[in-house]
């Protein structure tokens, strides 16, 4: 294998592993062009080259130094064809994608549809990838939202309100789920689980009742609106109540160490595979151990085990 190519999405963490990928590859020889804008660049034919010191003070950067888009054109046979037509005119030997379900699901079609071999590296705020215990981004993502919880939560207690703070999370609970555990919330909306607003509403007024002044509602984007969550709650309990939607700011800014550790293992590990000949995987670590996945796998649902944490939520509040 003499030169690979590297493409990623967007999310605290993903520089490190692009690092990673560009130094493990020199250690061992191989050449690497950084594509620009995800499966776009593939199409646009936009690539860079990335040698060891082009990812230099990159390590603690968010983001990705080589630009990410949705790319739409990548779902037309059209655009696959360029793509792959890119990887060839350029003498790519093997592709390491580095993002979540969508990238890796384009992945996984290179591979199967176009022989391309690939690899991919789980990197996700969601941390939606199956089989995977942990994507890149997502430890950071909760420590951003539990950081903007803290000082929420100074505000409800002493305005006395009910805050209903809105997180990512398109279809998975994960973020939400652990922001409500380690925040210290007392109620968490998952899209795993069906939650009766009226049975939240009912727990809000008796809490009232029984003198409790302030409570934080927490909502992962792919259960419901926080916008309506918030006004069921005005129009049901009458409490002051006010909306905050985390957003973006979860996905972006200094990864955490834990992302970088996993950024570094897995970006070197991805590098190693696939040199050694291995091709339609997923890279993960679990249990403390690099695994791989095949990327077939690692597309489909993860089923997120909630009842745990759900139930020590609403033990601890
Ligand atoms: O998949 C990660 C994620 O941040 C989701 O939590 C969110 O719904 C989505 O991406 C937003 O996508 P976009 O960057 O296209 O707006």
């Amino acid at each position: 294998m003499k030169k690979i190519g590297v493409l990623t999405r967007d999310c605290a963490g993903i520089n490190a592993a692009i690092r990673a990928v560009v130094r493990t590859a020199a250690f061992h020889g191989i050449e690497v062009l950084g594509i620009i804008k995800g499966y776009e660049g593939l199409i646009d034919h936009e690539l860079v080259e990335l040698d060891k010191r082009s990812v230099s003070g990159i390590l603690n950067r968010g983001g990705t130094i080589l630009k990410t888009a949705r790319a739409k054109r990548f779902l037309t046979e059209e655009g696959q064809n360029q793509a792959v037509k890119t990887i060839a005119e350029n003498n790519i030997d093997g592709l390491i994608v580095i993002g979540g379900n969508g990238s890796l699901t384009g992945t996984h079609i290179l591979a199967t549809e176009y022989n391309i071999p690939v690899i991919g590296i789980p990197a996700t705020i969601d941390n939606d990838i199956n089989g995977v215990e942990m994507s890149i981004g997502a430890d950071s993502a909760i420590n951003v939202a539990v950081e903007a919880l803290d000082k929420i939560r100074d505000t409800a207690t002493s305005l006395e309100r009910v805050f209903v703070v809105e997180v990512m999370g398109r279809g998975c609970g994960y973020i939400a789920l652990q922001v409500a555990l380690a925040g210290g919330c007392e109620e968490v909306l998952i899209p795993e689980k069906e939650t009766a607003m009226a049975k939240i509403c009912a727990d809000i007024v008796e809490g009232s009742r029984q003198g409790k002044k302030s409570w934080i509602v927490i909502v992962a984007e792919g259960s419901a609106k926080g916008s309506d969550v918030a006004e069921t709650i005005v129009k049901k309990t009458g409490l002051e109540t006010r909306l905050t939607v985390l957003g973006y700011i979860q996905r972006g800014g200094v990864p955490t160490a834990f992302d970088r550790l996993l950024a570094a293992r897995m970006g070197s590990y991805a590098v190693e595979i696939l040199k050694d000949g291995q091709t339609d995987m997923c890279v993960g670590y679990t249990d403390k151990k690099l695994i791989t996945i095949p990327l077939a796998q690692a597309i489909q649902p993860k089923k997120i085990d909630y009842e745990r944490d759900y139930r020590l939520i609403k033990i601890l509040t």
